[in-house]
């Protein structure tokens, strides 16, 4: 069988050969005593990245971003949280479900961030009748925005606004590492204002599973209570972890040639006819592209394309999303342009 060009998502990326050698030899006890060397030393490199005292390894972005709200906020607590972020759109209600946290949403603009303007209007103040406002939920960089990375003076914006009005910040920071590089700033500078920050080790960082919470240590240990409590005590973790070292020590810089290639595909199918996409705002390795009403619709391309091999998702009536990542070289974008090409084109 040929291998198929996925583009789906970076977390279809497998894991390294080196992974796969850290994990077979990874020393190992029962993380939920505390015992597994490797998962501890995996949580102190994700504090020692995000200069935070505190770090907490978990299953998944998901659950990451869960026992954050949990441990932030109570019952009938309120979050603000963009209309299009991850925590809201695609993780099942998790908040409400599981922790009675009431979701109040704002237009996330085009480029990732929440209007200052409209997060103030939406802090709540003191009022029998309202829920409190406990948390502000950032995304960096912003899947459902192009991926866009948010920048270090918007960040300190919205935490000095949080701040003064006694609200803390949690960034969903699934794919951080992309917006440091992207930005070309070093991680503290994304991670310093804002109390807490998940990010995700499974996608363009190429391990097979894990996100890191990192906060302070009081939080953290909090955290690991609601961890526990949503079933996600691990012991042995540290064959996972393993991975997760790896993808520290050596998955971050090459997530420059991700972007490199998710700009060049971008630019090379902006002008097809019937595709309207603005390769300018391709910053990371995420390319959404629209279809035209004379095109056929993203389900029929994305049917087209797999016939070629090239895997695209349809992530709406007219919209595709294509994502770079560990795996892809340039020839295959070559080949992803070309099928992008005579998908659109053919009249079938
Ligand atoms: C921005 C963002 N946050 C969180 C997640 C959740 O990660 P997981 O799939 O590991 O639960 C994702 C997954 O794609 C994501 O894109």
């Amino acid at each position: 069988m040929t291998q198929k060009i996925d583009l789906r998502s970076d977390t279809v990326t497998l894991p390294t050969p080196q992974m796969r050698e850290a994990m077979a030899h990874a020393e190992l006890g029962d993380d939920v005593y505390g015992e597994d060397p490797t998962v501890n030393r995996l949580e102190e490199m994700a504090a020692a990245k995000t200069n935070k005292e505190a770090a907490l390894f978990v299953a998944s972005g998901t659950m990451a971003n869960l026992v954050a709200l949990l441990t932030h906020c109570g019952r009938g607590d309120e979050v603000i949280v963009g209309d299009k972020a991850h925590t809201f759109v695609n993780e099942v209600g998790g908040m409400a479900a599981l922790g009675g946290i009431q979701p109040r949403t704002l237009p996330n603009q085009p480029d990732g961030t929440l209007a200052l303007d409209d997060i103030r209007a939406a802090i709540r103040g003191d009022n029998v009748h309202w829920p409190r406002t406990r948390l502000i939920t950032l995304e960096n960089t912003h899947n459902n925005c192009y991926g866009s990375p948010l920048a270090p003076a918007y960040i300190w914006s919205v935490y000095d606004l949080a701040n003064s009005r006694g609200v803390k910040v949690h960034t969903d920071g699934a794919r951080i590492f992309n917006a440091a590089v992207a930005l070309g700033v070093p991680m503290a500078e994304l991670t310093r204002h804002t109390d807490t920050i998940s990010f995700c080790l499974s996608k363009g960082l190429s391990a097979p599973v894990g996100s890191l919470l990192c906060g302070s240590r009081n939080f953290i240990a909090e955290a690991r209570r609601n961890r526990k409590m949503v079933g996600g005590g691990m012991r042995q973790a540290g064959v996972l972890a393993a991975a997760g070292i790896v993808a520290l020590e050596t998955m971050i810089n090459r997530l420059a040639d991700d972007h490199a290639n998710a700009r060049y595909l971008a630019e090379s199918i902006a002008d097809i006819p019937g595709i309207d996409l603005d390769p300018a705002r391709v910053r990371t390795n995420i390319v959404f592209f629209d279809l035209q009403t004379d095109a056929p619709n993203a389900a029929e391309i994305e049917q087209r394309l797999a016939r070629a091999g090239v895997l695209i998702s349809a992530s709406g009536e007219r919209r595709m999303r294509a994502v770079t990542h560990y795996g892809i070289a340039r020839a295959d974008v070559d080949a992803t342009i070309d099928a992008i090409k005579s998908a659109v084109s053919r009249h079938d």
